[in-house]
């Protein structure tokens, strides 16, 4: 319902809790690392006041100094008006009471179900009934958090990428508590924020973290069985495949600790179907802290002076490589559609913009045609015996009825 022009936006969520965002709601944000600090950034961009606040003193005034010297390159660069104006707009709180004014609150701080909890509960007793709570939780449910609290109705998951100013995507996710208006109005939101936001069913890993497993998972599993050594299956993935970076690359640039704990949450989630089965070679890499770029080692050695291993390129084996890992990501976003996860269109616009794949997933499925990627996962089931490798029923059905999704 909109009053006057002198209100950018208002957004009537509920008749029932009655909440409203505007360019003036204070934005909240808990936990100053990776994404507090990116996600901090993007609201105060926007336009809002923006309260951060981290229980770590150390990382509160790491994330102010980051931002304050983004922002002076963004205003050197021309592509904001002026530092000092948005870093004014910031007010860093060592201690959650600076949220009592806030109308929207998003958490990203560690991922742990019990603490996310804990602090969704205490963030309550500070801020008002109509004040919004999110959760930038990876993979943990967002239903769970909601349960939390006293007011379900306003909890619901928004799922930034990392960097957050960078990565256009958003996932939205509505807890089975949340109030159904909130979702449509947090859409708008994002979409004033200049982000891309798709809506995602509260299910482990939501659309991204999910359909994406099989990129790590089954590349671990083809290097653990000797077919073919890192560099070359991460060549197979970029020359083949047309991703922009092979499976190994990537984990040990999104590091050991974030990618095989998000792996496992979402095996245990899933109640341990095979398909997400975490693997040995990357739990050993955590436990010998080797978590990848930022550590100097990882599945690469990055040490300096060591060179970086040679792939072979052979086009046979790259092809076998490339075309088993799509088939599986292909069967994960059908899945996922069957499933009711998310529309089709928002399964294709959450690849491509939140993990910058080549192209969307129902996409590649109609130029195979379904029936190749069916005959491609059946050879691996026929050949295994495994679960992992059962078809989703809609691949099938599509491969019967020679049908295209997009
Ligand atoms: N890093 C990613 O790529 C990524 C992407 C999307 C979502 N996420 C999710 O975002 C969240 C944060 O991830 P991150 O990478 O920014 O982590 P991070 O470790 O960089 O930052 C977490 C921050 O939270 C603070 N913190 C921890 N417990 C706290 C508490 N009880 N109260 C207040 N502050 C607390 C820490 O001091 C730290 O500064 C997690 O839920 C993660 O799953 C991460």
């Amino acid at each position: 319902m909109c009053h006057t022009s002198k209100v950018w936006h208002i957004y009537h969520l509920s008749e029932k809790v009655n909440m409203t965002i505007t360019k003036e709601t204070i934005v909240g944000v808990i936990g100053s690392g990776a994404m507090g600090a990116g996600i901090a950034q993007v609201a105060a961009t926007a336009g809002h006041s923006v309260v951060l606040y981290d229980n770590n003193a150390t990382a509160l005034d790491k994330a102010k100094n980051n931002l304050s010297s983004t922002f002076a390159k963004l205003e050197e660069k021309g592509k904001i008006k002026s530092a000092q104006e948005l870093m004014g707009s910031f007010s860093f709180s060592g201690s959650l009471d600076g949220f009592a004014n806030c109308g929207l609150v998003i958490e990203a701080i560690v991922e742990r179900l019990d603490v996310k909890k804990a602090v969704f509960a205490d963030v309550e007793k500070v801020v008002s009934d109509t004040c919004i709570l999110a959760s930038n939780t990876s993979s943990l449910s967002i239903t769970s958090i909601a349960a939390a609290c006293k007011i379900p109705s306003r909890v619901m998951g928004l799922h930034f990428f990392n960097p957050a100013p960078l990565m256009a995507l958003v996932e939205v996710i509505p807890a089975i508590q949340t109030d159904a208006t909130l979702i449509p109005a947090a859409k708008q939101l994002m979409l004033d924020w200049a982000k891309t936001p798709v809506i995602a069913k509260d299910t482990p890993g939501f659309i991204v973290n999910r359909v994406a497993r099989p990129f790590y998972g089954e590349a671990i599993r083809i290097y653990e069985e000797g077919f073919a050594d890192i560099a070359t299956i991460d060549w197979a993935m970029t020359e083949i495949g047309g991703f922009k970076m092979g499976p190994f690359t990537l984990t040990d640039y999104i590091g050991h600790d974030v990618n095989y704990v998000v792996t496992e949450t979402v095996f245990q989630s899933f109640f341990y179907d095979p398909r997400y089965k975490p693997s040995f070679s990357q739990k050993r890499l955590l436990e010998a802290g080797w978590l990848g770029r930022k550590t100097g080692k990882g599945f690469y050695d990055y040490t300096q002076g060591v060179a970086m291993p040679e792939p072979t390129k052979d086009t046979e084996k790259g092809n076998i490589i490339a075309e088993r890992i799509v088939a599986m990501l292909i069967n994960e976003a059908v899945d996922a559609l069957h499933l009711g996860v998310a529309s089709a269109a928002d399964l294709e616009t959450a690849m491509t913009k939140g993990v910058n794949y080549p192209k969307g997933l129902l996409r590649w499925c109609d130029e195979w045609g379904a029936a190749k990627c069916l005959s491609v996962l059946d050879k691996l089931y026929d050949e295994y015996h495994e679960d992992r490798y059962r078809a989703s029923v809609l691949l099938r059905k599509q491969a019967m009825g020679n049908k295209k999704f997009v």
